[in-house]
């Protein structure tokens, strides 16, 4: 199982954070030429992350670019850096439909597209509602980032602590990656001093079915994780789940009772799923 719990995010023109990245926790690395990077910087920070992917992954995160836009003068060359690069994907932003996936597709070129995972972001009203059709035109998609702060621009949704504004964008997004069977990755936390809040989010998004959040700051990634985990009650619950389960089951019983609730084969593959996450985040690095 690949684990995606923490995506922090590392602006390209900064390289104490490149390099401080190197150490971190995160399961997975944003290296960012986009919003994060000025458009003085945009050269710059394209040497620096492809120097920074040259070094190492000592800690085996998922290292992905997320280059400039398709109309911006950038995207070119980005791509390209991408490509002859050692990075494990690339992230596309605004993607709103199929072609905008295709035109990126093309830059990339037939064999680099064929094993470059594509990443891409939900921030767009066109992306959020034309998500399913842009993932099952594309088996090269693997994941889906949800961007709350370019949406909430956009559509004029305010940000409030319980997110009401945002629950459709952020559900029709999990339905969009499970029908798909790709990851899908809750926005940033941007007050990344407030560790409350920020940990009230990442527990939201793991009701809402989300695999992980995205982070903008070193100090949110071992919450992250944390959040994202299996505890130990959980695990054994899980554990204890499916002793009965296998028991019942030498007795012929398809449906079993256990801590009062009724158990069908359907709760068993999630305890298993719940399992393998544990025994995952047990073995990282
Ligand atoms: N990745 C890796 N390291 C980071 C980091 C990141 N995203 N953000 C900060 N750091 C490092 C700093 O370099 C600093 O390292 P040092 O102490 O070894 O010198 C350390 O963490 C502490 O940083 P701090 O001083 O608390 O943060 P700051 O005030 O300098 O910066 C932000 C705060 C939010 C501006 C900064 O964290 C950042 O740029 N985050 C990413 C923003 C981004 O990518 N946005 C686009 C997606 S929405
Ligand atoms: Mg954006």
């Amino acid at each position: 199982m690949k684990l995606r719990r923490s995506v922090l995010y590392v602006p390209g023109n900064k390289p104490r954070a490149l390099e401080k990245s190197l150490g971190l926790a995160a399961d997975c690395v944003v290296y960012d030429l986009e919003d994060s990077v000025g458009p003085g910087d945009k050269w710059q920070a394209r040497e620096n992350v492809i120097q920074t992917l040259s070094l190492g992954n000592p800690r085996r995160q998922e290292r992905i670019v997320r280059v400039n836009g398709l109309q911006s003068e950038w995207c070119e060359q980005d791509i390209a850096a991408v490509r002859s690069s050692a990075a494990d994907g690339v992230l596309l932003p605004k993607i709103e439909a199929a072609e905008d996936v295709d035109a990126y597709r093309q830059l990339l070129g037939d064999e680099a597209s064929q094993h470059t995972p594509l990443w891409i972001m939900a921030e767009t009203a066109a992306g959020i509602l034309n998500m399913q059709q842009i993932t099952i035109a594309d088996p090269a998609i693997a994941v889906i980032l949800l961007g709350l702060e370019d949406l909430a621009l956009e559509t004029r949704i305010r940000h409030t602590p319980d997110r009401n504004g945002f629950l459709y964008a952020m559900s029709a997004s999990v339905m969009a990656a499970r029908a798909s069977g790709l990851d899908i990755i809750d926005g940033v936390y941007p007050a990344f001093r407030d560790s409350a809040g920020f940990m009230a989010e990442c527990r939201e998004a793991v009701t809402l079915g989300f695999d992980g959040k995205s982070l903008i700051h070193p100090s949110q990634v071992d919450l992250c994780n944390q959040c994202f985990t299996p505890d130990e009650d959980e695990t054994r619950r899980a554990e204890q789940l499916l002793a009965v389960w296998d028991q019942n089951r030498r007795q012929g019983q398809s449906v079993v009772v256990f801590d009062g609730r009724m158990v069908e084969h359907l709760h068993v593959k999630e305890a298993r799923r719940v399992l393998a996450l544990a025994t995952a985040a047990r073995s990282e690095p």
